[in-house]
């Protein structure tokens, strides 16, 4: 089987020492070692997920909800919402069915949305692993409230799936008391770990991506998980001896654009924990940028190293036609779209190496479910191996949570504004 993803680690490995190559390798095993026992002790949930039995309750559930309504709107914030969003904006194809995120409580955003939305063809799918984030409940009672003047009592319980953890929280306490259908999240996987759990599998199912594809991907990523610890170690070799303190992640290809929020948000919260430990993680996405970030990462400050994402073939491909325009551009004569963003591709990278910065090269034969679900845990993974090697718990965020605590006093009144 061809590999779902190709390392190449060439222009990065080679800016280690052999001395310190030695040393991250041994912490590379290290790390493996660790990951395996807090795995078996039940500590890390989200490597199991590739492995779940029966997400068809899940599938039946999102075929009802593709009959019934034209939309499914999805409540939730962070980790709850922004893996399902990244593989919907790469890969969902039929746009005739509606999925829409909402995420922050922007009063315009929101107006916006109702002006867009067909409430009575809507099923809402809210998702907090919590069930107590005030973003998503305001929202979501915005919307519920709304939805209980057009539908009976019995149709509303249909128009509701909540998503959450099985322990009780204010969530999962009005879902049970108003009889809404639930799907769960393991409590031992941390909302930006649950990709692949219900939190990101339902609406993606809803939008018609093949689930069992994404696993089948994952579970692939799963058997090659050398390279998933050797990409984490290689991370922390970068910041901690490179002195590299920002990742950029550069996937060639703008359907990948909100994979890099993904990655972003993961790399963030689960590893900024003190002051030596939080690589500054970026996104930049190839072609774009390089009309943008590129001449800040040829000649501003040396703080960076470098992931691009390649995808080797396109699902479909467009020659530059015979034209007479094309005379003054000869090296645009019997070429296609695919080849340009390629090639610009490669010298992006020549670039980057001639101005001595370490790069690793991920590619991707086509851009599909089974390759985003490898890509998705090839991340959650090296960011696990990271974490564990900076020594510190990449599955809680304790400063997010002081925000939150924060606004709660604020809207409690016990604070007053700055
Ligand atoms: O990754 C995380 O843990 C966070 O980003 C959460 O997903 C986010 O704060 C939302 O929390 P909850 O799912 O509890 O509503």
């Amino acid at each position: 089987m061809k590999p779902l993803i190709q390392f190449d680690y060439t222009h990065l490995v080679h800016k280690f020492s052999e001395t310190q190559l030695h040393s991250l390798i041994k912490k590379k095993e290290a790390v493996r070692r660790d990951l395996k026992h807090k795995k078996e002790g039940g500590e890390i949930g989200f490597v199991d997920l590739p492995y779940q039995e029966n997400p068809s309750p899940l599938l039946h559930l999102a075929a009802e909800v593709r009959q019934t309504s034209e939309t499914l709107l999805v409540i939730g914030i962070g980790g709850s919402v922004l893996g399902a969003k990244a593989a919907i904006s790469a890969l969902a194809k039929n746009k005739k069915f509606k999925i829409v995120f909402m995420e922050n409580p922007n009063p315009d955003s929101l107006y916006r949305l109702f002006q867009e939305i067909d409430l009575k063809k809507t099923t809402i799918n809210v998702i907090s692993k919590s069930g107590s984030t005030l973003e998503t409940l305001s929202l979501f009672f915005i919307f519920y409230e709304r939805m209980k003047k057009i539908f009976s009592a019995k149709e509303l319980k249909k128009r509701i799936i909540v998503t959450s953890e099985t322990t009780p929280n204010p969530l999962t306490t009005l879902a049970k008391q108003f009889e809404w259908r639930c799907l769960t999240i393991p409590l031992n996987v941390s909302g930006r770990f649950s990709v692949l759990s219900s939190v990101g599998l339902f609406p993606m199912a809803v939008a018609g991506l093949s689930i069992a594809k994404l696993l089948a991907g994952a579970r692939w990523m799963h058997d090659e998980q050398r390279e998933s610890y050797l990409y984490g170690t290689l991370a922390y070799g970068a910041h901690q001896l490179l002195k590299k303190s920002t990742t950029v992640i550069f996937p060639y290809d703008e359907r990948l654009s909100l994979f890099g929020d993904w990655f972003c948000q993961i790399w963030a919260e689960s590893l900024a924990k003190s002051e030596l430990s939080g690589p500054t993680p970026m996104k930049a996405i190839g072609a774009l940028d390089q009309h943008s970030l590129l001449q800040l990462f040829l000649e501003g400050p040396g703080n960076k190293w470098y992931t691009t994402i390649g995808i080797e073939h396109f699902d479909t491909d467009i020659k530059i036609p015979k034209t007479s325009l094309i005379k003054n551009f000869p090296y645009l004569k019997n070429t296609s779209l695919s080849e340009i963003l390629n090639a610009e591709k490669t010298a992006t990278e020549k670039s980057l190496i001639e101005y001595h910065n370490p790069l690793c090269r991920l590619t991707l034969p086509s851009l599909s479910e089974e390759t985003l679900g490898a890509l998705f845990f090839h991340f959650e993974l090296a960011t696990t191996a990271a974490g564990y090697l900076y020594q510190i718990n990449p599955f809680n965020q304790p400063a997010v949570d002081h925000g939150k605590e924060w606004t709660k006093k604020l809207l409690h009144k016990k604070i007053s504004a700055l």
